[in-house]
This record gives structure tokens, sequence and C-alpha cells, in this order.
């Protein structure tokens, strides 16, 4: 399997008690804890580190405050971390780490980032059946009762920048990255090759859509839960414990229809979440998406700015998509479809 998705995010936070309050309430599991770090570990096997803000081992901040200050993505083994040294290696400094199973570098935007060895474990997962009037899928059984939430992997990674096509264009140039959906000069979202959710990476624009504060900057991370019960479960938990949603509890993203919540977290930024989002591979037809459109989403609570309808703007006109936007397999691909749609053969995604 090519490179993944994330291993590990590293953070830098001043404020190390309300942060690991924080996660501890969210439900990760700590695996170590000393003053100068605590490390969460997921059941996927990626992790969690908090450091201290001005910690000497963390990389040269790319935007003021706390949050996560590095990223790594899995790779399956040594020759494909050397390959990825070699190729990212050519126009910048890639540093080895000491057991030599990492490298690490910036992009070109900036943003730290690395590439781990790294064997993903599989989770197990018994979702319930659900159960729709004459659709009998769970008979004389009920669901399972949840208490908290136990986010169980790492979904994805955001950041807001100045110019998302040029930051898109390192991840896919470099780290092979799918286009999954473009939101018109707002948004990219991308897949790593390895991996299946929607988009393991969004490069929001800035001064775009979402909530203040419109900065570039790191902007939240994405973990996954099981189901609807498991989102639900933490918003009530953390509610309870005066930790603040900004985008109206919980809700159900148009593009890639993940269910989502999302608070305000001490260690800067973000943390959301997430259940039932899409799964994709290189089948997949990358979409074009007006942003207010694209960014619509049902909550809990209406959000002041969100009206009660838009009009339907998405297209599969990849004429629309930044120039050298889609990975050339993806780009046949997305010409055979959107020529079965046109002659009416295919279906529309
Ligand atoms: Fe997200």
């Amino acid at each position: 399997m090519p490179l993944g998705g994330v291993e590990r995010i590293i953070y830098g936070v001043s404020d190390m008690p309300g942060s690991v309050q924080f996660y501890d309430d969210f439900g990760l599991n700590a695996i170590k804890r000393s003053d100068a770090e605590v490390i969460y570990q997921l059941e996927e096997g990626s992790k969690v580190i908090l450091r201290h803000i001005d910690d000497p081992s963390l990389p040269a901040p790319h935007y003021e405050g706390s949050g996560v200050r590095q990223t790594f993505y899995g790779v399956d083994n040594q020759d494909e971390l050397d390959i990825y040294a070699e190729r990212i290696g050519v126009d910048r400094e890639v540093k080895r780490g000491k057991d030599g199973q990492s490298i690490e570098f910036l992009s070109d935007c900036g943003i730290p980032l690395g590439l781990r060895v790294w064997s993903r474990k599989r989770v197990s997962y018994a979702p319930d059946p659900v159960n729709a009037p004459d659709n009998i899928q769970r008979l004389n059984q009920h669901r399972r009762w949840r208490y908290r939430a136990r986010p169980k992997t790492i979904n994805h990674v955001v950041w807001r920048v100045q110019d998302i096509e040029k930051s898109f264009a390192f991840w896919r140039d470099r780290l092979d990255f799918r286009l999954t959906d473009y939101q018109v000069n707002a948004g990219i979202f991308g897949r790593a090759p390895g991996a299946m959710q929607h988009h393991v990476a969004y490069f929001q624009r800035f001064d775009a859509l979402g909530p203040p504060p419109h900065s570039p900057g790191f902007d939240h991370v994405a973990f996954g839960v099981e189901d609807i019960d498991e989102v639900y479960a933490g918003w009530n938990y953390m509610e309870r414990r005066g930790y603040k949603n900004p985008l109206g509890g919980v809700g159900r993203h148009r593009i890639a229809s993940a269910l989502f919540c999302y608070f305000d977290a001490p260690c800067g930024g973000m943390a959301e979440y997430g259940a039932d989002t899409d799964y994709l591979d290189d089948n997949w037809t990358p979409r074009v998406w007006a942003p207010a459109f694209g960014g619509f989403m049902w909550t809990s609570r209406i959000l002041p700015f969100l009206p009660e309808e838009l009009p339907w703007e998405v297209s599969l006109d990849d004429s629309q998509l930044p120039k050298g936007a889609v990975p050339e397999k993806t780009a046949q691909y997305s010409e055979k479809m959107l020529g079965n749609y046109r002659s009416g053969s295919g279906e529309k995604k």
C-alpha cells in the first residue's frame, strides 16, 4: 500500500494542562504522560502528541499560537520512505529521524511534514444495523448504549492557506495525493493514495468560508468514530464539560457526506468527531462545487450564516478544475466518466 493516512500529529501548546484535559475528555487514550509531553494513541496506532509551544524539538512555527506543528503520514516500508526522501530532497532539506524510520521536511507553503514507516492496525467495527419503516435490519434487538466517544482514527488535518492550488500541488506532485473535490476558489480536498476516506488533507483559503480566525494556519483535525450515536455521545459529554462547539452541534457536511461535531480546542484550532464519511478509491471522479453550496451542512442548531436553501451548483466539468489538479490516472478515468455521463450511459455522482 502506498503513502497512507495520518500517522501522527505533534502539537505545540501554551496551555498544557488545559490541552491534556481536553483530549482526555474528548476520549483519547494516553500512553505516556510527562511534564514535557503527553502521547495519545488511537486504535489504528496513530498518535497525538502534545508538547510545550517552545519545545526545541518542534519545527519552527509557521503560524502564531498553539496548534498542530507537524503532521506525519504513514508509509509501508523503508523502501518507500527512501523513494520519497529522494524525490522530496531534490530541492529542499530532508531530515532523517534518529531511528532511520522517518523523514521530515517542509511543504512548498512552509507546512512542516513528515513520513514514517507505519503498519496501520485495522480497526474492528461492529456497527448496529439501522432500522427504517418496513426495512427492518434489527429485529428483537436493541442498539448498544454509548456513554463516551472513543475516537479510533485520525481522518484528516486541515490548514488555512493563502493559495489553495499552490499548497495542494505539493501534496499532489510530491506525495501522490489525489484530488477529491474542488470548492471553487475556497478549498481543495485531497486523499492520500493509500487511504480511502474522502480527504486526508483539506486546504481552505484562509479568508473564505468558516468561522474566525481568518488567518493562515492550522484549522482542525478530525477523528473517526463509529456511528452517529458515538458522535452524539461525544457531543453530550463535551457540552456538559463546558467546551464550545462553533459549528452548531452535530451536523452533516454536503461534501464528503460526513457527520461531524467540532470543538474549540485549548491546544489550538478545533478537534472534530466524524462518522459515516464517503470512502473512495481511484475510480472517484472529482467534482467542482460552488463554495457556499459545497460548504452547506445541516446542523443541530441553525447557524446565522446558513441560508434555508441554495441552488444546486455542483458539476463534473473538469475544465473548471485548477490546471494539473488531477493526477493522470484519475484524469483519464474522470474523462471516461464524463464521457459516459454526457452520453447518458454513466451514473451521475
Ligand atoms: Fe473536518
